[in-house]
């Protein structure tokens, strides 16, 4: 009996444990340098702008901290300014929950060196402040390390995009405008119009 609730004991806690699972920010090693070509505060069009970022291995660290890398994700980050008010935004230490970088720019197979690729900032991106962050997956796709544009704050070397669907939102409401106004005047023209014939047909 009580080795069956051992057993189950047991059981449960190494389900928790596989679902808990999941590396955490802080545990990450910062082995990987990125660059990113937008300069600090540069405007960039979503649809339209490219960015070339290239990633690498930091050779200050000790030869082989990198023996088990296997991928690399880059992707596009918000910065605290971007995360204000917007939980779904919210930077979680558990990496599972964290949603700090949501646009996934590219994944390729671990290289410690001549790492680049331009990557034209998609229509889905929404108008914010961002910044580039790379982590390294192990063999069971766990984050083992990671690499980023800005500093450990958040503050420096940021860029902004602007989306393009905020551009042509305007754009469509002035035309929407536009063409409401011609139909209510059209209308508007023919009452007039009709009621001026009719008067004069009663005179
Ligand atoms: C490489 O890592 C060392 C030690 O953490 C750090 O001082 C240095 O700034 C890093 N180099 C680059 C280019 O980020
Ligand atoms: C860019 O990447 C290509 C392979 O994709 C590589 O051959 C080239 O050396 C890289 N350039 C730099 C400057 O890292």
């Amino acid at each position: 009996m009580a080795s069956a609730v051992l057993l189950v004991s047991l059981l449960l806690i190494s389900c928790l444990a596989a679902i808990c699972h999941g590396a955490t920010f802080s545990s990450l090693q910062k082995t990987l340098v990125v660059t990113a070509s937008p300069k600090n505060g540069q405007d960039l069009k979503a649809g339209e702008d490219s960015i070339t970022l290239t990633w690498s291995f930091n050779t200050s660290f000790p030869a082989r901290t990198d023996s088990a890398y296997r991928t690399v994700q880059v992707k596009l980050c918000y910065a605290p300014i971007s995360q204000q008010d917007r939980a779904w935004r919210k930077t979680e230490d558990n990496l599972v929950k964290d949603k700090t970088c949501q646009h996934k720019i590219v994944e390729k197979p671990y290289g410690p060196s001549n790492n680049n690729f331009t990557w034209t900032v998609q229509r889905d991106v929404p108008t914010g402040t961002y910044f580039v962050r790379a982590y390294a997956y192990n063999s069971e796709e766990e984050e083992v390390a990671y690499g980023q544009t800005t500093d450990t704050r958040k503050t420096t070397n940021l860029f902004q995009v602007e989306a393009i669907s905020g551009r042509h939102v305007s754009l469509d409401i002035a035309s929407i405008c536009f063409s409401a106004f011609a139909v209510v005047s059209l209308f508007g023209f023919f009452l007039l119009e009709k009621r001026r014939t009719n008067n004069s047909q009663k005179k």
